[in-house]
């Protein structure tokens, strides 16, 4: 058969950016139902102890616009939001774990009235002793939360030897990091509408990454049988990972609630309640430790990781776990020991947040690397050439990399893009520059612990006009996966790509596809697509054939021009799609793609936990201002091996903001938590980088295409947050000779650590 004809167009704007800036996208502030209700939330005012009641709950149910009062005593089905384990109630049975844990729904007529309602609240209660830190909680006296000993999950990896590696070591580094919270501060606060339908069924409008999660709490909670229960996207004003897990929250409230009183109910999150209850990325205490021989050879890493879950186990475990996976770091290592644990404390749950447990091991791993390589007075680019993967490698769960690295690569062009050079904190004045480097390599989609997931649908239907709607089961959520779906779509049928229009996913129109994280709707949601695309295209190769008078094999579709040719002659798309309808063919296919053959073995942690890698280079240049403490991303280069682009300005655009993302992470966004409780839930209490803090990130594209992958594209989405703090960290080393190993790094920690050398 002959191939399709391809071209990037790389000046085309993405499919949702016109409804985006015109203010034309129905976000879910705008979706509104008649007779709708707004829904509110009695919180937790303690972090650990036994709500004995809310003892004004009847003067609450009373108060103006109220129209009914919710609590765990009220839940048809289970309490339980179902995640990776069963341990969320959906709202406060009597225990609380945490501050801010949801205890009872209101619903009333005005989103005041719920919130004044939801506010008088008072409570009888009586408080435990709790714990809010991840070490303190593995203590054998610490009060427990839950898990096993307050374990919510633990992973380890066993490859080697690693006491023999670090005999062969001439230079041994270790050293122990720390990161905070991170809030994914989303532009969209979280919101659903729960419309009851006339049939005893539910359906839930909202701002999600994953309507098949939201389907599995409704379905729990509710006690209704799945074909009742409807969940939809609506347009998503960024996910992060934040709205993976919380939507469940928000839709099985709203629903209880819409059941309750037979009417629509919103909830939509002001942003103090989106900080407060909302997952976050995990606090992390990371140990790491390498050795290495003289020539820079890496023998042997040893890592312990320990995240903070929280009070609910939610995604920790495969946090944890895809944190063990990539702790050592992008080396062909042959000796690794490492452990990782999820811990239950009396905090807020965490769950994903872009690089979902990579971004702390990474972290740490990186720059501890950078201590490696002065420790043996090496280049750090020259130390990671010399132990980077290559195809042929062996990572440290003994998987060997078959193809598609472009690791070196992108190191080499990162740091070429910057003219990488150390300054060895040499400059003198004021302001001081210096320069970092990391690399990192992502395992793509959900890999051997999440495999049960690895799946996505799709339907394409090719309409009498030639216009094409494609449903799907993974989401825009603002990184370009629709604009990436149109692409594959077109370019397989051979279409204009203004023909194509990709619907709002709906569980009712696409089979169970997996949640859309792990920056996986490319790879798995583009080959679904794909399959899709295929099949309709073949018929409509039979059919231009058929009326050329050739095989279906000697025509060539042109996505360029929209044509179906052969050496007998040619015909447009629109006339295809036209014969194709005289003839009554099936315009319309189902696509489906799993993940298979992903494998871990728990107690050595040895297998190959992902089929796919992108790999990433990133250096950058910062100016410490030894004053103020103030840094400054000068410059900032970003190479990232993602198999191919299917729309590169989209691309580029994610590793821009992952970049500024974790420019934020590394220097800015400080949590601050006393006793459990949020003291800055807020834009102005928690600051994330604006424009102005933004530097000008350099994307560089390095393309070595994956089998596996649509047209040899891999995952793209978090690898631009996982390295980019460990280079930032480095380079203020670089400048100013001080290693720090905690995010945020702070102004007042860099003026408090500079002011201690010059005394
Ligand atoms: Mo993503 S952090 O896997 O939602």
């Amino acid at each position: 058969m002959k191939e399709t004809k391809r071209v990037k167009r790389d000046s085309d704007i993405r499919v949702d950016a016109r409804i985006k800036v015109s203010g034309k996208a129905r976000f879910i502030e705008d979706v509104e139902f008649a007779n709708m209700l707004h829904g509110a939330t009695i919180r937790s005012p303690i972090p650990h102890g036994r709500i004995a009641s809310i003892v004004n709950l009847e003067k609450i149910r009373n108060m103006p616009g109220v129209r009914a009062v919710v609590t765990a005593n009220d839940i048809p089905g289970e309490n339980i939001v179902p995640f990776v384990k069963q341990d969320y109630p959906c709202l406060a049975p009597d225990e609380v774990k945490f501050h801010g844990q949801a205890v009872a729904l209101v619903a009333a007529e005005t989103v005041e009235e719920a919130r004044s309602a939801a506010r008088s609240a008072e409570f009888e209660y009586e408080e435990y002793p709790a714990v809010f830190d991840a070490v303190q909680a593995m203590k054998p006296d610490a009060v427990h939360v839950g898990g096993e000993d307050n374990v919510h999950s633990y992973f380890r990896i066993r490859k080697g030897d690693v006491d023999k590696g670090f005999r062969e070591a001439d230079v041994i580094v270790e050293g122990v990091f720390n990161n905070k919270h991170q809030v994914h501060c989303y532009l969209e606060n979280q919101g659903v509408v729960a419309v009851p339908e006339s049939g005893g069924g539910i359906s839930v409008y909202g701002s999600m990454q994953c309507p098949f999660y939201v389907q599995n709490a409704l379905v729990k909670v509710t006690g209704i049988r799945y074909s009742g229960i409807k969940v939809v996207q609506t347009v998503t004003g960024g996910g992060f990972g934040g709205k993976e897990d919380v939507p469940s929250i928000l839709a099985s409230h709203a629903a209880l609630l819409a059941l309750r009183t037979q009417r629509p109910v919103r909830i939509i999150y002001d942003r103090e309640e989106d900080f407060i209850s909302m997952s976050k990325r995990h606090p992390a205490r990371t140990r790491v430790k390498y050795g290495a021989t003289k020539e820079g050879k890496i023998t042997a890493c040893e890592a312990e990781y320990i995240v903070n879950g929280g009070a609910f186990c939610t995604l920790s475990p495969i946090v944890a776990w895809r944190g063990v996976v990539h702790i050592s770091g992008p080396y062909d290592i042959p000796n690794v020991k490492a452990d990782s644990y999820a811990m239950a404390t009396n905090t807020v749950p965490c769950g994903a947040f872009r690089g979902f447990g990579q971004t702390q091991a990474n972290f740490a791993n990186e720059c501890l690397m950078d201590e490696l390589a002065e420790k043996l007075d090496m280049d750090p680019v020259e130390l990671r050439k010399r132990n980077i993967l290559k195809t042929g490698s062996r990572t440290s769960t003994g998987q060997v990399i078959g193809e598609s690295c472009g690791l070196e690569e992108t190191l080499i062009k990162a740091a070429e893009k910057i003219n990488f050079k150390q300054h060895f904190g040499r400059d003198k004045g004021i302001r001081k520059k210096g320069m970092g480097i990391s690399t990192t390599f992502y395992g793509v989609g959900l890999g051997a612990e999440g495999e049960y997931f690895a799946k996505a649908g799709a339907q394409v239907y090719v309409k009498e006009d030639g216009s094409v709607i494609v449903a799907i089961g993974n989401v825009e959520m603002g990184q370009g996966s629709n604009t990436v779906f149109n692409r594959i779509c077109a370019d397989t049928l051979g279409c204009p790509y203004e023909s194509v229009e990709v619907l709002q996913p709906d569980t009712t129109r696409v089979p169970d596809s997996g949640p859309t994280v792990a920056s996986r709707s490319t790879m798995v949601g583009g080959r679904a697509v794909l399959d899709a695309a295929r099949q309709v295209c073949d018929t409509f190769r039979k059919v231009a054939a058929d009326k050329l008078g050739v095989k279906p094999f000697d025509i060539e579709v042109d996505a360029v021009d929209s044509r179906y040719r052969c050496s007998r002659g040619e015909m447009s798309y629109f006339e295809v799609v036209n014969e194709a309808y005289r003839r009554r063919e099936k315009v319309a296919a189902q696509g489906w793609y799993r993940v298979e053959g992903c494998t871990f073995d728990q107690e050595t942690g040895q297998g190959n936990p992902y089929s796919v890698y992108t790999y990433s280079a990133n250096a950058c240049e910062v100016e410490v201002d030894t004053e103020t403490g103030q840094v400054t991303v000068t410059k900032f280069a970003a190479a990232h091996d993602i198999g191919k682009a299917i729309h590169m300005i989209s691309a580029e655009g994610q590793i821009q903001g992952g970049t500024v993302q974790a420019i934020g992470y590394a220097l800015h966004e400080n949590l601050v938590l006393e006793n459990g409780r949020i003291l800055n839930p807020s834009l102005t209490g928690y600051t994330v980088p604006t424009s102005l803090d933004a530097c000008d990130v350099i994307p560089i594209i390095v393309e070595h295409p994956h089998g596996e992958g649509p047209f040899g594209a891999k995952g793209l989405g978090e690898p631009p947050m996982i390295g980019s703090a460990a280079a930032i960290l480095n380079a203020i080393y670089d400048a100013t000779g001080i290693r720090f190993r905690h995010t945020p790094c702070l102004p007042e920690d860099i003026v408090k650590e500079l002011s201690k050398l010059s005394i």
